[in-house]
């Protein structure tokens, strides 16, 4: 009575979906975050196995073998020890980003949805054991394979889930339950953080079990997967069978008079037939879609130059410069604080809507920003300017899980119909991990270029960003997918004639 009093539309079957797809989602933060707390202990077994390890203690106790160049350097100063340090966290990255590289397989599993997440697992569980078991042959090589495999499972399972919870939702959850998406994310970072630290797996003996357990949720999911139903907009729209989309929607929903949602799905149906199913290559080139792209890409584009990567990939440089005593305890802080507003937002962004988060997250990061310049320029001459640092970096991060971290993951699913959703997923997905990669390479250059001044340079795009979603971004909290659609349609009616239209069928046939 409580549920259906306070949740009307929240079943036992939609929780264990939403669920389910989250535990990709808890992996992909997981393996984000894992490979930063044991650096350098992974740096010494990399030094072991390629001869060129140095270990004090070792030496001191008159155990040390000679390395195969004969030389000794402590972890991390031999140059392909660095190299394949290096390695090991940007390969994450790109292997992520290929996804719309491989296009055809790509748009293969992300049109199916509940079949599509029990295909990559098998990515997520290869990934986990050549990292768990990676001390069985050259440890480097190993890892660097496994955060490969795992890499290009996080990018097919970061557009995956919000399309899958996106579609399954009831309109007056949909954001809510899209935001669980960023949630997930942000407790597998944190569970990192914790279990990398050096008491507990991050040391010497258990670091391959912590790379290893990052397979761990695709087991999990795989066993759970059976029981979430399939999307019925998947069922009914790309596959025509009405009827199963029907008893889907009865699971989800309970019993209830399915006739509307039908309907919207028919119609949307209607129009699906007519658009074809779009490649990713026409997406691009279509007129039709521009907008809507357009938007996307820059939410994506936004979400990661706005510098919080800067912050979760050298949280703990930035911490000891700003003059914390211990940076290591300041970053699970900044952990704990991400999963708490990530939560705010959850409760906030059916009520509020997509585009006043996003634009109060962008405008208030970009404060936070100046803030922070502010505090790292003036912290020599006064002391209390450091607290003002950290409080500024505290604060841009709860900013960023208010609106920009979760929205642009599921707004994208809200932005396309069903013809061209997995095309501009993929898409934006390869946006937004190509700008990470460019930020997590390029940062440690543009710090050591403008010195404190280097959070200017995020406060600049932030305010770009900031006018760029007032001028431009829809609100769609509450709206059906075909009302969204209808909205762009408007704007695009201006722009396109009939005959691109019919260009983008033939392409898209063709
Ligand atoms: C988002 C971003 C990711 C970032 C995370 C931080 O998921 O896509 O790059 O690390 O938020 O919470």
């Amino acid at each position: 009575i409580w549920r259906k009093s306070l949740w009307p539309e929240l079943t036992g079957t939609l929780a264990l979906a939403v669920f389910t797809a989250c535990l990709g989602s808890l992996q992909y933060g997981y393996s984000l975050g894992v490979i930063n707390a044991p650096q350098k202990v992974i740096e010494r077994h990399y030094g072991r196995s390629l001869g060129v390890w140095s270990d004090r203690e070792a030496q001191a106790a008159g155990n040390h073998t000679e390395g195969a160049e004969g030389v000794f350097l402590e972890a991390g100063q031999h140059p392909s020890v660095t190299m394949y340090w290096s390695l090991s966290v940007a390969i994450f990255s790109i292997a992520a980003y290929s996804p719309p590289f491989w296009w055809a397989s790509t748009m293969y599993i992300l049109c199916n949805r509940v079949k599509g997440m029990l295909m990559v697992n098998v990515l997520a569980i290869v990934a986990g054991l050549l990292m768990g078991l990676c001390q069985m042959w050259s440890p480097h090589i190993m890892v660097i394979s496994g955060r490969a495999v795992m890499g290009f499972y996080c990018g097919l399972t970061s557009g995956l889930v919000p399309m899958y919870i996106g579609e399954i939702a009831p309109k007056k959850y949909r954001g809510a339950l899209g935001t669980l998406h960023q949630l997930a994310v942000v407790i597998g970072i944190l569970l990192s953080q914790v279990i990398g630290l050096d008491f507990v797996l991050g040391n010497d003996a258990f670091w391959p079990i912590l790379l290893g357990l990052s397979g761990a949720p695709a087991i999990l999911q795989s066993l759970l997967l059976p029981f979430c139903p399939e999307s019925p907009r998947y069922l009914y729209i790309m596959l025509g069978k009405e009827q199963e989309a029907r008893k889907s929607l009865y699971r989800l929903k309970g019993p209830y008079d399915a006739t509307g949602d039908l309907e919207e799905m028919r119609r949307e149906k209607e129009e699906a037939d007519k658009e074809a199913r779009v490649s990713i290559w026409s997406l691009i080139r279509s007129p039709v879609y521009r907008d809507q792209l357009c938007v996307a890409l820059m939410m994506h584009i936004s979400q990661q130059l706005s510098g919080i990567n800067a912050i979760f990939y050298y949280s703990t440089s930035i911490f000891s410069q700003a003059g914390v005593a211990q940076p290591v305890y300041a970053t699970i802080g900044v952990g704990v604080i991400n999963t708490v507003f990530t939560l705010v937002s959850v409760a906030l962004v059916d009520r509020a809507g997509r585009r006043t988060l996003t634009l109060v997250g962008l405008g208030g990061m970009c404060v936070c920003a100046i803030a922070m310049t502010v505090g790292l320029k003036f912290q020599s001459d006064y002391a209390w300017m450091s607290y003002v640092s950290m409080v500024a970096i505290f604060l841009f991060v709860s900013f960023f899980e208010i609106g920009p971290g979760p929205i642009p993951w599921f707004i994208v699913a809200e932005l396309f119909s069903q013809g061209p959703r997995p095309a501009a997923i993929a898409l934006a997905g390869c946006c937004n991990w190509t700008s990470n990669f460019i930020i997590g390479m390029t940062f440690p250059y543009i710090q050591e270029a403008l010195d404190c001044y280097v959070f200017i340079l995020f406060a600049a795009l932030l305010l770009c960003f900031t006018i760029f979603t007032y001028m431009r971004v829809p609100e769609t909290k509450g709206k059906t997918f075909e009302e969204i659609s209808a909205a762009f349609q408007k704007g695009r009616k201006k722009n396109a004639t009939d005959t691109e239209l019919q260009q983008l069928k033939t392409s898209t046939d063709a």
